[in-house]
């Protein structure tokens, strides 16, 4: 009979020095495989004594017991060191910030266009909207510009291609929206409309064909030139500082008279061409149902993206539409 009772030792110290799975499975076969010790004890059974038959499969099987708890001892705690070697090492760490989630901003021309909206709300006036396409009733009839005046060269009009020829248009002004309040409010009206415009111009540094615009219409009783000159002056201040001056020029409006142009002061002493303005004409009046004898009016309209351009002292104005974040970021 061969001595068993010193396998579960040797069992034991094999598999301690085992330090892979793999290593184990060796020590495994070694110690219970078809080949091993107690495998042969186990065949040797039949050529031993009846009477002595079930004590030693006792003993064998008691062994083998010992043994495979050693072993599954050893594999939980090498499956256990496995793991953590593996967690440490091969899985992402979760906890590194590989891009920065970083909160955006409102664009350059939607924060003037909220600061604009706010300078004129604290001064008294509402906010109005008017659609983008527009006809050739709201962008040029209504204003006092009949098909065949002259002032319709100047807006370089982009026509839709819908139903008849040059009846319908991307706006090339907000003015059309002193049209629209007009027919929908009576007077008193004080609104200021602020909102996407285009005309053909190609790009350039002074120069998009899609931009932006805000209007301002007031019609009450009494309302004079010094009214509009007053607005223009306390809007300019309130936006760009105590320091900026305006002024008003002559110029030419068809949808009103007298009209100017009026101009900022930048800091070196020139003047910047901001906007147009001028009296709401007598005929814009009465198309729009109003009686000019007992309402009159003022109304004035600029460009933002060129009041954002001197504010910021642009070089480029087609910067404010190529959305290249280090750009955007600075503002
Ligand atoms: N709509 C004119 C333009 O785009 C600007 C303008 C001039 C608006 C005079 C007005 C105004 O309301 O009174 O060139």
């Amino acid at each position: 009979m061969i001595d068993l009772s010193k396998l579960p030792k040797d069992a034991e110290e094999a598999s301690l020095a085992a330090s892979t799975v793999d290593e184990l499975v060796k020590v495994q076969n070694q110690f219970l495989g078809k080949k091993s010790e107690l495998v042969a004890a186990k065949k040797a059974l039949g050529s031993i004594p009846e009477s002595e038959r079930a004590t030693a499969g006792k003993e064998i099987n008691e062994i083998r017991v010992s043994i495979e708890s050693v072993i599954d001892k050893r594999r939980v705690e090498i499956e256990d060191t496995e793991w953590e070697t593996y967690f440490l090492n091969d899985v992402a760490d979760l906890t590194e910030v590989l891009n920065p989630i970083t909160r955006g901003h409102l664009h350059l021309i939607t924060q003037a266009r909220d600061q604009l909206e706010d300078v004129f709300v604290g001064m008294g006036f509402t906010v109005a909207e008017g659609p983008e396409v527009e006809t050739a009733w709201y962008n040029f009839e209504a204003l006092n510009i009949p098909d065949w005046h002259p002032a319709r060269g100047n807006f370089d009009t982009i026509f839709v291609d819908l139903g008849e020829e040059e009846e319908v248009m991307l706006r090339s002004h907000t003015s059309p929206v002193q049209i629209r309040t007009m027919e929908e409010q009576r007077p008193p009206i004080y609104i200021v409309a602020p909102g996407r415009t285009f005309r053909t111009d190609s790009a350039d540094a002074t120069h998009l064909p899609a931009f932006n615009q805000i209007e301002g219409l007031v019609i009450d009783k009494g309302i004079t030139m010094g009214d509009l000159a007053g607005t223009i002056d306390s809007f300019v201040q309130a936006f760009f500082g105590e320091e900026v001056k305006s002024r008003l020029r002559p110029s030419y409006f068809p949808f009103t008279e007298p009209s100017a142009e009026f101009d900022i002061s930048r800091p070196d002493g020139s003047w910047l061409e901001l906007g147009g303005c001028g009296m709401v004409h007598p005929n814009v009046l009465k198309n729009c149902g109003i009686d000019p004898e007992e309402w009159q009016g003022f109304a004035f309209g600029f460009g933002i993206d060129r009041l954002v351009s001197m504010r910021y002292q642009l070089d480029d104005i087609r910067e404010l539409v190529l959305n290249d974040a280090r750009f955007l970021r600075q503002f």
